[in-house]
């Protein structure tokens, strides 16, 4: 048998300056590498974090600094080289890590030189990895400075715990780095924008039970929960496990609650910039870790109607190869036996989501609440009716001789028929909230309560129960202060008589 030739090798050792330059353009962003820093100080055990950013000096640096396990200088050393563990070795549960790159790339994404100083067993140690040195030496070659005493951010380490220290922000200045005013300006707007992503991203390790503080310059980040958990309306359904290769995905659905039933600070904060249409989806965690929101996995688009749908996902970092978890931890793609299972939960959210909408709609066609316009299902379509039943037109119908009053009701059976849908539905589509019912003014409020109140009170109905009934619809509940005065009003003269 003919003996196969071993193949030849050849040295292929990567260039260090090149390589590590081609590390910086791995696509993130300054919070997605903030909370790269942030994994790892989590990961080590960290109860307290702290960003510390100094932008307007000669050199403007970042730091966080924590009060993990830290390391010791063999530790340090081994942190520091690129690849510094192997992506497919098992880690333990809270680890937040998979492919030992994430403080390199992270950092020199945002900046040239990156030191990390770390305090363990009384010990400290430091390295730095500066790219402009790394350019000249064309080498693997850490540097282990002797005095970093001067250093940023040093005299915040505790007894124990690592700091790591962004200098030379290139990427963060946008080419403003000779002007000192506008490139402080440029880098405390960044940072700014990226402190909502960490409130987002960490705000089930921040919210209480508080298992772990984030400060930013100082100021303790407040968790931002997007499921609004904390607000009674919220509604959500019991968690769902599935088990897939010996790990559980947990999947739990949300409604948030209608806009009205929310402070408006409070339903702006979980919107985000991008609003409440563009944050619908999961929201996917790995080891409690927000990876990413906002999507529906190309399984649904995002819909006015389920907009107030969230569903969360919760993933073990075992399943990082299944579900194809970036180094930035920002991206993954769904198992496919997820995806069916998935299919059936955007279903059955959806329904509930719409019935949050239709809710207020609903009472109208509640007999019982004088509706004002009549919600009527027919043939699969779905008609809005005035309703000419209601007191405040029928009162002022019967006062008219039957010519009048027949044109009376021809008005307002043309009012319901030339109802603009296209243009609700456009409004719709963009910001419901925004669409309001018209108010009215004194004359028009008074002729519908005195003709409302005079028939309830007909109808032999008590005062509360007639309160209770016309504060829940409109004009009445958007004019809720005048209502009052008139009906108190009515009563009063009555009551004389
Ligand atoms: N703040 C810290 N405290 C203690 N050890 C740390 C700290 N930051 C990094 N390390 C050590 O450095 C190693 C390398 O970190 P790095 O972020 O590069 O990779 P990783 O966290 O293992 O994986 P990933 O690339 O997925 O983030 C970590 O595994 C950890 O042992
Ligand atoms: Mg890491």
């Amino acid at each position: 048998m003919k003996q196969k030739k071993a193949s030849r090798h050849a040295d292929a050792t990567p260039h260090a300056a090149a390589l590590i330059e081609g590390l910086r353009d791995i696509g993130y962003s300054l919070e997605t590498a903030i909370s790269d820093i942030i994994d790892n100080s989590i990961t080590a055990g960290a109860r307290q974090i702290r960003i510390i950013t100094e932008t307007s000096v000669d050199e403007p640096f970042i730091a966080v600094v924590d009060d993990g396990s830290g390391m010791t200088e063999d530790e340090l050393v081994a942190a520091m080289r690129p690849g510094s563990r192997n992506p497919l070795s098992p880690r333990d549960a809270p680890d937040l890590g998979r492919f030992g790159l994430g403080l390199k790339s992270a950092s020199f994404s945002q900046c040239r030189r990156l030191t990390v100083v770390s305090r363990k067993v009384g010990k400290t140690s430091a390295a730095i990895w500066d790219l402009d040195d790394v350019a000249i030496r064309n080498e693997w070659m850490v540097q282990l400075p002797d005095d970093i005493s001067g250093s940023p951010g040093i005299d915040e380490l505790g007894n124990t715990g690592t700091l790591v220290l962004w200098q030379k922000l290139d990427r963060l200045t946008g080419g403003m780095s000779h002007n000192a005013v506008k490139r402080a300006e440029i880098i405390n707007r960044r940072i700014a924008e990226a402190e909502r992503h960490l409130r987002l991203v960490f705000h089930r390790f921040i919210e209480t039970p508080k298992r772990l503080s984030i400060e930013l310059n100082g100021r303790q980040l407040l968790p931002l929960d997007p499921f609004a958990t904390s607000n009674p309306a919220t509604i959500s359904d019991p968690e769902e496990v599935l088990s897939l290769n010996g790990s559980e995905v947990k999947i739990k659905s949300f409604t948030l609650p209608h806009h009205r039933q929310m402070s408006t600070t409070d339903w702006e904060d979980i919107a985000g910039p991008e609003g409440h249409l563009k944050s619908q989806g999961f929201y996917l965690y790995r080891g409690e870790r927000l990876i990413l929101h906002g999507t529906w996995f190309g399984l649904c688009r995002q819909s006015e109607l389920s907009k107030l749908s969230r569903v969360r996902i919760d993933i073990p970092n075992s399943m990082d190869a299944d579900w194809k978890i970036d180094v930035k931890k920002s991206s993954a793609q769904l198992p496919p036996v997820v995806r069916d299972r998935l299919r059936n939960v955007i279903e059955r959210i959806q329904n509930g989501s719409k019935r949050t909408y239709l809710k207020r709609g609903q009472k109208m066609v509640d007999n019982k609440r004088l509706p004002m316009w009549n919600r009527i299902l027919a043939d699969d379509k779905i008609h809005y009716k005035p309703n000419i039943d209601h007191p405040a037109f029928s009162a002022f119908a019967d006062s008219l001789p039957p010519d009048l009053r027949r044109g009376f009701l021809n008005c307002i059976a043309l009012v319901g028929a030339s109802l603009p849908v296209e243009a609700l539905h456009a409004d719709m589509a963009g910001t419901p909230e925004q669409i309001v019912p018209d108010s009215v003014d004194e004359d028009t409020l008074d002729q519908a309560v005195k003709a409302t109140l005079s028939v309830l009170l007909g109808a032999n109905k008590d005062i509360n129960e007639i309160m209770a009934l016309m504060k829940d619809v409109d004009p009445f509940r958007s004019a809720w202060d005048g209502t009052q005065r008139i009906i108190a009003a009515t009563i009063g003269s009555k009551e004389k008589k």
